[in-house]
């Protein structure tokens, strides 16, 4: 039987990257997914190929910084399939390591937007009806950026620490009553959002991956093996962590 059977999983910025690999393997484990992103062609991918395997997922086209979509997300959710288990706040944004003075306000705003406005409108909204059950997991994928400097710009790595606050308190406020939150903290992992990065010669980023323990950059099915993990029973006495999936970085930082 899966890890997941009966479990209805929300996953955001599920069209790509990250998001689209714990859907597929969320989906074999066979959880109900709800693959939600901005993305609709990268939806109907998602979906498509979920289904095609056999499992059940629905898509649903929602920008998560709007509080419209997330009413309508929520609702159609409900009403498809009566509850949410898992919520995985997987939607980021990247902001090409910009420093303070390269970022202006309509950047910091979008980063602040995307990255943890969205986190707090999107759980607010799911978190009555995990209580309603008395059970509830989310998992937040935060970053190397919200543990150091250097993982991103100040917008990125501001917002980033702010996921690992916000992972924190949520257990805090109601792990008691049957809601289990943690946070992962991934480093490089090839995804489209940091392909120009490991395309960049200039970039230094390959010598430093080089230099890793690991050796090499992650890829996105690591990290939905370790979303896996903190979603399913395995991880039942893990509350408020923020588990790093970087190949060794933080381990090796003086
Ligand atoms: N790739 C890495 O090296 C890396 C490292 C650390 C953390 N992360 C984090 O992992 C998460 C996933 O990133 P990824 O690498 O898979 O990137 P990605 O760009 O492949 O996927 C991000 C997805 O989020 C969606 N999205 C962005 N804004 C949205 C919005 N307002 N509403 C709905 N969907 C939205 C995008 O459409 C995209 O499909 C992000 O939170 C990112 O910060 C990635």
């Amino acid at each position: 039987m899966g890890k997941l059977k009966n479990k209805v999983a929300i996953i955001t910025g599920a069209a790509s990257g990250i998001g689209k690999a714990q859907a597929l393997l969320f989906a074999k484990e066979e959880a109900k997914v709800v693959v939600v992103d901005l993305n609709l062609d990268g939806i109907q991918d998602t979906v498509s190929e979920i289904k095609a395997k056999g499992g059940q997922a629905i898509g649903v086209q929602a920008n998560l910084t709007n509080d419209d979509d997330i009413s309508n997300l929520v609702e159609k959710v409900i009403s498809e399939y009566g509850e949410i288990s898992i919520l995985l706040n997987t939607a980021g944004l990247f902001d090409q390591y910009k420093s303070l003075l390269n970022t202006d306000e309509s950047l910091w705003n979008k980063m602040l937007d995307v990255n943890i406005t969205s986190l707090y409108k999107i759980t607010s909204k799911v978190l009555p009806h995990m209580l309603e059950k008395k059970f509830g997991v989310i998992v937040n994928i935060a970053s190397g950026a919200g543990l150091i400097a250097g993982g991103g710009g100040i917008g990125y790595t501001s917002t980033k620490h702010a996921v690992i606050g916000f992972t924190k308190q949520l257990n805090f406020d109601y792990g008691t009553q049957g809601i289990r939150a943690n946070a992962i903290a991934p480093g490089l992992i090839e995804t489209p959002m940091v392909k120009a990065v490991i395309d960049d010669p200039n970039s230094g980023v390959m010598d430093a991956v080089s230099k890793l323990p690991a050796g090499r950059y992650g890829q996105p099915g690591e990290v939905a093996d370790l979303s896996l993990f903190l979603a399913s029973d395995d991880s039942r006495y893990i509350y408020g962590a923020v588990v790093p999936i970087d190949g060794g970085l933080l381990s090796t930082l003086r």
